[in-house]
């Protein structure tokens, strides 16, 4: 690419429409459709260290192949390098559009840059809580619990090695937390969110336990380990596609309860929250929350997925604006409201 001044993903979203730009990011997702006259064009969706947009490469674009000198492709599938995208930096030149007045990103040239000169991992986005704050924040909220069940964490994140992996893992490909750190920072908020849920239940009268309520809440997301991948942006497994973080998470959870010599009771109690956490059987959950704890890591999960997605709603929003794109992960527009009180 020509040197010229990059955007970033971030400052694209926020332009308005007929504003051109550069950029440089990595493609999480690219597959080739039709139009309406029968010509090729591509879906893109790409990320750098500030989020990510998606758009599309029509027929008319230029693909270049810059990995040494630049070589103008004619069309994608008919050069190997350029026919799998998906995990690789490239340089796109496009323009802002608008389609149904909804935003839509149009790139006019694509071009796979040199992957040493520009390694994919130093353009894919991560968690905006530092790694350290996020791991002593984990750690003091497994600090809570008592020996019993701090053992049992431990030797789960821990004494079996999971650590590494569970701090680098996305919380989903594209709807909320779908970046590097996004499961630890995701894991984190729904402990909290569900340990203040309790203490407040407890004040008004519900009794629930708080310990069996953060353990579950620190464990409930534990399938994405093995149903998400980073390539290094976050992609789904064949296994996170055809069983589901829920159940591939209840699987592990048992192997290794059965393994440490879980306590049953415990065994039942954290089962059944991992189990229940998505709240409804439409949303991949086989039975309903059914204990104070169980609804409160349900509601602090919903809670925070939904929060992830009005934070990120209303940051892409031009100024002036107070109603949000349709956000179909949340399936709403979202308000960015003038301060109501007026302060
Ligand atoms: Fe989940
Ligand atoms: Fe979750």
């Amino acid at each position: 690419m020509e040197e010229q001044q990059l955007y970033t993903t971030r400052e694209i979203r926020s332009m308005s429409k007929d504003c051109k730009f550069k950029l440089l990011a990595v493609v999480m997702k690219s597959s080739v459709k039709k139009d309406k006259n029968g010509r090729n064009y591509w879906d893109l969706g790409v990320m750098d260290s500030e989020g990510t947009i998606e758009g599309k490469a029509w027929s008319n674009a230029q693909w270049w192949d810059r990995r040494d000198e630049p070589l103008q492709v004619k069309e994608p599938s008919e050069h190997d390098e350029l026919k799998d995208l998906v995990g690789k930096t490239v340089g796109l030149v496009g323009q802002v559009a608008e389609f149904k007045g909804q935003q839509q990103y149009n790139f006019n040239a694509v071009s796979l840059m040199n992957q040493a000169s520009y390694p994919p991992h130093r353009y894919v986005q991560r968690s905006p809580v530092p790694e350290e704050t996020l791991e002593r924040e984990f750690l003091d909220l497994l600090g809570l619990c008592p020996e019993h069940l701090r053992g049992f964490l431990d030797f789960v994140f821990f004494r079996k090695n999971l650590w590494e992996s569970f701090k680098d893992c996305p919380a989903a490909v594209s709807h909320h937390h779908a970046y590097v750190g996004g499961l630890l920072e995701h894991t984190v908020a729904v402990a909290r969110m569900a340990r203040s849920i309790v203490e407040a239940g407890a004040a008004a009268g519900y009794e629930a336990d708080v310990s069996v309520t953060v353990a579950g809440a620190l464990l409930h997301d534990l399938g994405k380990l093995e149903a998400y991948r980073l390539t290094p942006v976050p992609v789904m497994t064949v296994a996170g596609t055809f069983h589901d973080h829920i159940a591939i998470g209840y699987g592990k959870f048992e192997s290794m309860a059965r393994e440490y010599g879980l306590d049953e009771r415990l065994f039942l109690a954290l089962g059944h929250i991992i189990i229940s956490h998505h709240g409804c059987r439409e949303y991949g959950s086989p039975v309903l929350p059914a204990t104070p704890e169980a609804m409160a890591v349900s509601a602090a999960d919903e809670m925070d997925f939904r929060l992830f997605c009005w934070k990120n709603s209303v940051e892409q929003m031009e100024e002036g604006r107070e109603i949000s794109d349709f956000n179909h992960s949340a399936q709403r527009r979202f308000w960015r409201q003038e301060s109501a009180n007026g302060v």
